[in-house]
């Protein structure tokens, strides 16, 4: 398809194309902002929505948009299940419950006390590369796939040396979200159930640290607990949505680091804009590239109608990079942006529960980053990963200049 030229009403069927994210993106859904903000689907008949404030405006407004439908195509149903696979997934009064029941785990005192445990694991991953400037490193290996996961152990409570085992679990759990799946892999996320189920057995009434203590001793307000089923909705929830989506905001923003030299000097030479460097970080990299919403209610979005029932893509890749939210320089890399009104985290009702967590990861990192070398610079091709819902890369190798 000649993505300049081709029927703008084609360019949508892209949105849900794995090899889409693989490539470049931007120049399409620039098309789309442009000439067809929102507009639908030929194949599915859903709404692409590509600017920021269409975004915004539906993310905030749980009234006319839910996630009760499903928030991803392949897990549409036709009636907000009792239990719901995700809190992603589910709406008030539900949600609200659910989100209460979490929130314990990520007040700002709970990530406070995260915050030294999380330096000393970035610690270890660099210093564990540091040491020969001259190799180059393969960053996703080395450092973002292992970080996050290590992060999300200590979090849950869980040993961290089995951080390898938890990536391969998570992996097999995100391939059986197919209908398609391989038995193999259906089999690993059974282990994996069996397994979390018996940690909460091991860690209920004990003062083990950890989410899965929390969860296991938690009790309603009229004193039910949780039921299994919701355990490890929760337990899975975390893992799934902690894991990727922070690994590929390091890569990118390492790679965009390393692409923009100037960038890394002024950051050097002015630590206080570590906390912006994280927002444009999750702007630039947008590792979550959408999710959808189900009209409730007939309504309109940008002037546009929509009807009762009828599904909305959420392109935060998209707004992410709209000139009308972030000027000019939407599509550049600038770690002083402000104001910096970024959507990687959505927004709304179900703002992403673990942002403070993947900030202070982020921010980290960069700290001790910033402590060990004078540049960056990459060493080889950056491959990216064909998927449709994660902006993921498989491979990217960089060199480092010891301080
Ligand atoms: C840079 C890393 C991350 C990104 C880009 C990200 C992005 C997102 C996005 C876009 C949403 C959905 C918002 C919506 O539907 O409106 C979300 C929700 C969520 N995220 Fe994150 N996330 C990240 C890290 C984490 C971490 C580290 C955790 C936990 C350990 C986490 C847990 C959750 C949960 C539980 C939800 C569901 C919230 C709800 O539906 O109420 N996320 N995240």
């Amino acid at each position: 398809m000649d993505t300049a030229t081709v029927d703008v009403g084609e360019l949508t069927e892209l949105l849900l194309d794995e090899q889409f994210y693989a490539g470049d993106p931007h120049p399409v859904l620039a098309r789309l902002r442009v000439e067809a903000p929102v507009v639908r689907d030929r194949r599915y008949g859903f709404w692409a929505v590509t600017r920021h404030r269409d975004v915004f405006e539906i993310s905030r407004d749980n009234d006319r948009f839910v996630s009760g439908y499903g928030v991803n195509l392949a897990h549409f149903v036709p009636e907000p299940l009792p239990v719901p696979g995700s809190l992603l997934s589910c709406d008030p009064p539900i949600h609200t419950h659910y989100r209460r029941t979490l929130w314990d785990a990520f007040t700002p005192t709970k990530i406070r006390a995260l915050a030294p445990l999380v330096r000393a694991r970035a610690v270890a991953l660099l210093d564990a590369f540091a040491a020969d400037t001259d190799a180059p490193v393969e960053i996703v290996s080395a450092l973002a796939v292992p970080y996050p996961l290590i992060v999300l152990a200590e979090l849950l409570g869980l040993p961290i040396d089995d951080w390898h085992e938890y990536g391969h679990w998570m992996d097999a759990a995100v391939r059986t979200n197919n209908p398609h799946a391989l038995a193999e892999d259906r089999a690993v996320v059974d282990h994996m159930r069996v397994f979390l189920l018996q940690a909460v057995a091991e860690r209920r009434g004990t003062d083990a640290p950890g989410v899965i203590t929390m969860l296991a001793d938690h009790r309603d307000a009229d004193g039910t607990p949780l039921t299994d089923r919701e355990l490890l909705m929760f337990l899975l929830q975390l893992f799934i949505a902690g894991n990727e989506t922070t690994r590929n905001t390091i890569t990118g923003g390492i790679v965009a680091l390393a692409e923009n030299p100037a960038q890394w000097a002024m950051l050097r030479a002015d630590r206080s804009l570590v906390d912006k460097a994280v927002e444009e970080i999750l702007r630039y990299t947008s590792a979550v590239t959408h999710f959808f919403r189900t009209a409730l209610v007939d309504t309109s979005v940008g002037g546009v109608p929509v009807a009762q029932g009828d599904k909305i893509f959420l392109s935060y890749t998209s707004a992410n990079r709209d000139a009308e939210a972030f000027g000019p320089t939407a599509d550049q890399f600038h770690i002083a942006r402000s104001p910096n009104p970024q959507l990687a985290f959505g927004f709304g009702a179900h703002f992403c529960l673990g942002a403070a967590l993947a900030r202070l990861e982020v921010r980290v990192l960069l700290e001790e980053m910033l402590d060990r070398f004078t540049a960056l610079e990459l060493a080889g091709p950056v491959v990216r990963l064909p998927n449709v819902a994660i902006a993921g890369f498989a491979h990217a190798e960089l060199r480092f200049d010891r301080a």
